[in-house]
């Protein structure tokens, strides 16, 4: 027997985002967001789903709340949507949408659950949009403007900000790809939005510094590990370019102020860069107090001349799968885990998402998920190994509390520890809650 045993102080929570759960897209003086905009858009999200009513938290966080209490969270993880705060993006407040999350911030410390708040979790608002979006330089100064606001109403409250969640999608999924809002498919507008949202966060954080704001900030970008099929140095390659797309991309310039060379050139070459100013790397590389690492997949890969952009193609070697068709990969998050600590060293990490779609069976008004748990379990032993090599991991946060609106996916892919009935919002937890409210309590567990 082995004790995977955490820390005493290790922050166990579960997290969500505003768009997929709150629901009540137009009370308390919201304004439209792009993901209103693009769930309304014919074949861009399955079954014509919208996050209209979501899971009604904007109404019922204090059931969430309690539901975070009785799984002994120590922390949540939600965000905010900024259309709720400046519904036209800039220009004028909106009080309500401060008082909502006032309220939830309340809520949960008088549940003694410790509040880490992203400030954007995709939901922009639509208004700037139409100015262009993250393609539009200005959006830089509109985020800062709403960080500040944020940063000023909730001092003392909310002590862990995160700027952005998942860079990677809001530029390459959302504008390369166009599988998420606003739906772009242009390569150079990619690099264009990520580059200006690095410019925000690191804007962001100079501000942070500059108002004196009590408490730790840092960014949550994705992670996805690909090795290569072979050693054939083209495999090789292809992986490394393919792993720098989707991590280096995002974290080189955060740390190291500068872009992953092996892309710059690789798109270069293609006749593409991304749009820096004087000034800009330096900005982006504020110092962050943490790090938040999304993780949920990866694989193995390959060169083939014929895959796109990046000529790098998936090659399925019949790893095991969630109900997403995502390959089960847990060994591809140690070596993520090890790759942070061995290229920008010992900066606190926080698992900011980790979790799967599985269906569940329901019997009796229970909800089995065995395999939840089981996706669960096996990541936490490599996160182990991870921390007892020196990665400096201080907290987990399991996605997602309850079953939401997943995107371009709509209701078809619940990811919660708590069931959520979409026509009653009823909550009811599965057994992967009990199961995690266990490990939670224990610290640990045995394997
Ligand atoms: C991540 C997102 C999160 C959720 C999970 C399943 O990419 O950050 O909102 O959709 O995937």
């Amino acid at each position: 027997m082995t004790m995977i045993q955490f820390p005493k102080d290790f922050i166990w929570g579960s997290a969500t985002s505003s768009y997929q759960i709150e629901g009540a897209y137009n009370e308390g003086g919201r304004g439209l967001s792009i993901w209103d905009t693009f769930a309304r858009t014919e074949g861009k999200v399955l079954n014509g789903d919208t996050g209209d009513l979501a899971c009604d938290s904007y109404h019922r966080y204090a059931e969430d709340a309690a539901l975070l209490r009785g799984l002994g969270a120590k922390a949540y993880r939600f965000s905010v949507a900024w259309p709720r705060i400046f519904p036209q993006g800039d220009g004028e407040l909106n009080i309500e949408g401060l008082e909502y999350y006032h309220r939830l911030v309340d809520e949960l410390i008088a549940n003694g659950i410790e509040p880490m708040c992203t400030l954007y979790h995709w939901d922009l608002p639509q208004a700037l949009q139409d100015r262009g979006g993250w393609g539009n330089r200005e959006t830089i100064d509109a985020f800062v403007n709403y960080a500040e606001t944020m940063f000023k109403s909730f001092q003392g409250k909310i002590k862990t900000w995160i700027t952005f969640n998942e860079p990677w999608c809001v530029s390459f999924l959302s504008n390369e790809l166009g599988d998420h809002a606003p739906g772009n498919r242009d390569f150079q507008l990619a690099l264009n939005v990520a580059h200006h949202l690095l410019v925000a966060h690191g804007e962001t954080v100079k501000r942070f510094r500059e108002l004196g704001v009590e408490g730790q900030i840092g960014i949550a970008p994705n992670t996805e590990w690909f090795e290569p099929f072979t050693r054939k140095p083209e495999d090789v390659e292809a992986c490394n370019r393919r792993n720098a797309y989707f991590n280096n991309w995002f974290f080189d310039p955060v740390f190291k102020g500068e872009y992953p060379q092996i892309a710059l050139d690789w798109y270069k070459a293609k006749g593409f860069a991304p749009p820096v100013l004087p000034g800009d790397m330096e900005t982006i590389a504020q110092k962050v107090d943490f790090l938040g690492i999304n993780y949920y997949t990866g694989g193995v890969g390959r060169y083939n001349p014929e895959g796109g952009l990046l000529e790098f193609e998936a090659v399925d070697t019949g790893m095991e799968k969630t109900d997403f068709n995502w390959n089960i990969y847990p060994h591809g998050f140690l070596t993520i885990l090890n790759w942070v600590k061995d290229n920008y060293g010992t900066i606190p990490v926080y698992i900011t998402e980790n979790g799967a779609y599985y269906e569940s069976e329901e019997s009796g008004g229970e909800y089995h998920d065995p395999r939840r748990i089981e996706y669960i379990r096996r990541h936490l032993i490599q996160l182990y190994r991870a921390m007892e090599s020196g990665v400096n991991v201080k907290g987990y946060f399991q996605w997602s509390l309850m079953d939401n609106f997943e995107w371009a996916f709509g209701y078809t892919k619940p990811f919660g520890l708590v069931h959520v009935d979409f026509k009653t919002f009823k909550r009811t937890p599965k057994d992967s809650y009990y199961w995690y409210k266990e490990i939670i309590a224990q610290g640990g567990f045995e394997i």
